[in-house]
């Protein structure tokens, strides 16, 4: 039998924002919803708060409750859910970019009153080079913020997407009356004590009609019947076509602690947001309802108990249908496995699977086997493509403490980069071993771990590397001059790609100027970035 059926129920996306926007406050209004959870509360430890960027201890306690909340599935109107989670916190940026190669749509949450934040502008370049589709949640509408015009302007300006209000904010702050939804011709109204989850919707097909006023006054009637005109003239009527091209992004108003137009939000997103979509492999485009399995390895989380070492691997699955106890094929290392017990994740319980299909994450128990962005497969050999590495922000030199336990360091070291904790970056001469992250806190969380799951010491030595490259290129001699000429800047990846880590801005342009025949990519996606420009 098809697996179409499964297919086209699943929705699986990320709900992304910059850290106090609301991400995980309407993550848990959604939850509440899907009745995957049944008190407000449960969902809020899942969060790495600010006060503990320099506190591993309390970042050891967040992994292990992050595990259990790494992936949230609900059922709602006939839909089957998975809500991928993503670090807020910035310094765990890469894991949020590799967990969006597993979602086949987006929800951006923007404070009304901060608007687009760094954050936001990154994890948007990541939504743009993917062409993932995007709804944005503007949030914290019962607070005052910025004027819905402009904000819509900021997002197109800043975002380099253009966007589209399916609903429209009736005032704000104090005066926040409610929404009405452009795309069902409903109003919202909005009351800040309501005890009940659902929206209270009132069909208003005719805005003229003097029930409008009745309800939220005539004033501001006059000003919705105004603005909505405003935003006719404006705005392009929504394409559907167009959003699942990633091209244009709508919008919703609301506000996720009151529950404010959560439910409409869910409602629109179950009616429009893709079912999942297929993958490129190297040597093909893989669809879900391509009949044999296949999936890929998008995130690796240790096991909080340092006596155990085994770490649980989550798969997306791309094709197919895959099934418990049953071999497939490891394509990086030739290998056949079985999973006697793959686990799916609703809300906040495991449970053993017998089955899963496209769109869903099981987790796989893991002795060690899985890199980041490796393939299973039913026994055909391709590799899914387009799990990038950015460049990190900060180097370090590895030196290890204690020359007895090399061995210990250099295991531990391979495999928290599997893991995806930090990328090393292997310089030639010497063998010297330069670990790149995006933020001060993996390197806390590399030397506790290396100390307390392998028992070695290590150190780190500040290094002022800006940007690693990946150099890619045809002329062959050109690479060994530009290597000749730059030994001790020249490093390999993990996977022997070779990077040049540049120290300024200044002299990777002179690089690039000097070695047009080379190119320097930012990231290791490189094919990405080729379709991208
Ligand atoms: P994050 O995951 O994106 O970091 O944000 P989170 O949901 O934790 O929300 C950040 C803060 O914003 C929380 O307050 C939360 O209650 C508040 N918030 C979320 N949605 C709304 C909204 O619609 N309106 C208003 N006014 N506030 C909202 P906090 O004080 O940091 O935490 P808590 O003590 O309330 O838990």
């Amino acid at each position: 039998m098809s697996n179409s059926i499964e297919i086209e129920k699943r929705r699986t996306f990320g709900i992304i924002s910059h850290p106090d926007a609301g991400k995980t406050t309407l993550t848990e209004k959604l939850l509440l919803f899907g009745g995957a959870i049944q008190s407000a509360g449960a969902v809020k430890n899942n969060k790495i708060k600010k006060t503990a960027t320099s506190d591993f201890m309390e970042i050891e306690k967040q992994r292990g409750i992050s595990v259990a909340t790494s992936v949230m599935a609900f059922h709602y109107n006939g839909k089957q859910i998975n809500i991928l989670d993503t670090p807020g916190h910035k310094d765990f940026a890469e894991d949020t970019f590799r967990t969006l190669t597993a979602v086949d749509s987006v929800i951006l949450v923007i404070d009304v009153a901060s608007g687009v934040e760094a954050q936001t502008k990154r994890l948007m370049e990541v939504c743009r080079m993917r062409k993932t589709p995007v709804i944005i949640f503007v949030n914290k509408m019962d607070r005052d913020g910025k004027e819905s015009f402009d904000l819509l302007d900021e997002l197109e300006s800043v975002l380099k997407i253009k966007v589209c209000p399916l609903s429209w904010p009736i005032g704000m702050g104090d005066r926040f009356k409610g929404v009405y939804n452009i795309y069902k011709k409903e109003l919202n109204l909005f009351s800040p004590n309501k005890t009940g989850i659902s929206d209270d919707l009132q069909s208003l097909s005719d805005l003229n009609s003097n029930e409008l006023d009745e309800m939220i006054g005539k004033d501001e009637a006059d000003e919705l019947r105004e603005e909505i005109e405003m935003i006719e003239g404006v705005y392009d009527p929504f394409k559907r076509e167009d959003y699942l091209a990633g091209e244009v992004a709508p919008v919703f108003f609301g506000s996720a602690v009151n529950n404010f137009g959560v439910q409409e939000l869910l409602n629109a997103f179950c009616e429009i947001s893709p079912s999942p979509i297929g993958r490129d492999a190297d040597t093909k485009r893989v669809e879900p309802t391509d009949p044999k399995f296949s999936g890929f390895v998008f995130k690796i989380h240790a096991n909080l108990d340092p006596k155990h070492r085994d770490r649980i691997a989550f798969l997306r699955i791309v094709s197919g249908k895959f099934q418990r106890n049953t071999f497939y094929n490891h394509v990086r290392n030739e290998k056949k496995m079985k999973f006697p017990n793959p686990t799916s994740f609703m809300a906040q319980d495991k449970s053993v699977i017998e089955e899963a299909y496209p769109g869903d994450v099981v987790g796989l128990y893991d002795s060690n086997n899985f890199k980041i962005g490796d393939t299973l497969t039913e026994g055909e050999k391709f590799n899914f493509k387009g799990i990038p590495s950015f460049s990190p922000e900060i180097f370090m030199e590895l030196e290890n403490l204690d020359p007895m336990k090399s061995k210990q360091l250099d295991k531990g070291i391979r495999q928290l980069m599997d893991e995806g904790v930090a990328q090393l970056f292997i310089l030639q001469p010497g063998n010297r071993k330069i670990i790149g992250t995006v933020g001060q806190l993996q390197f806390e969380v590399i030397s506790y771990r290396l100390d307390h799951e392998y028992g070695a010491k290590c150190r780190f030595v500040p290094k002022n590397y800006h940007k690693a490259c990946w150099i890619t290129t045809t002329d062959d001699a050109k690479l060994e001059e530009f290597k000749r000429a730059k030994t001790r800047y020249i490093a390999k990846d993990k996977d022997d790609n070779l990077v040049f880590l540049a120290e300024t801005t200044f002299l990777l342009q002179m690089a690039e100027q000097d070695y047009p025949e080379l190119t320097f990519h930012k990231t290791s996606a490189f094919k990405l970035e080729e379709e991208i420009n």
